[in-house]
């Protein structure tokens, strides 16, 4: 039996045809890409979140001379948000990137960890998290939820939802 899986998202071109609260957050991801530690990829990652008390937290990547040892800007928001308001829900999220080195356009897309921590933050409120990317000359691309972005996640279901 085959089957398919497929994602809708949303691509807007332009930043004034996003909602107040959305331009927020991406302003605030793309500025927290200035507060990466990035010195051994020179790729900065900004990522803010909008939680349900309408506050805005950011973070940024920040690498180790033990390259293992850096986290990403998605799992260093995530952590703030949960140390600073624990049980406080995120609804909407943005990540940008800037790099010299790479000049990368296209949407920054979170690596296969932060998707996992994303999926895990996501059940653990439940309640979605809707997703910006900020996509350089494309513009944002828009996912409804985090887990449009992993599908088959492992879930806290797996081991038998034990929290
Ligand atoms: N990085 C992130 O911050 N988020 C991602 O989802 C992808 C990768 C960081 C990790 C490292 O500091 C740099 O980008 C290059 O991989």
């Amino acid at each position: 039996m085959k089957k398919k899986f497929s994602v809708e998202y949303e691509i807007f071109t332009a930043y004034h045809e996003l909602p107040e609260s959305i331009r927020e957050i991406i302003d605030a991801a793309i500025s927290a890409t200035q507060k990466a530690y990035a010195p051994y990829s020179g790729y900065n990652v900004g990522c803010a979140a909008l939680l349900e008390n309408g506050e805005i937290i950011s973070g940024a990547n920040q690498e180790n001379a033990s390259f293992p040892a850096g986290i990403c800007a998605e799992r260093t928001t995530l952590s703030a948000i949960s140390s600073l308001h624990p049980g406080m829900a995120i609804n909407h999220l943005a990540i940008a990137i800037q790099s010299e080195r790479t000049k990368a356009n296209g949407p920054a897309a979170p690596c296969g960890i932060c998707r996992q921590s994303l999926i895990d933050y996501e059940a653990r409120q439940g309640k979605k998290i809707s997703l910006w990317l900020v996509a350089g000359d494309e513009g944002y691309y828009y996912f409804r939820s985090v887990s449009d972005l992993m599908p088959f996640g492992f879930t806290s279901k797996q081991l038998g939802d034990k929290l």
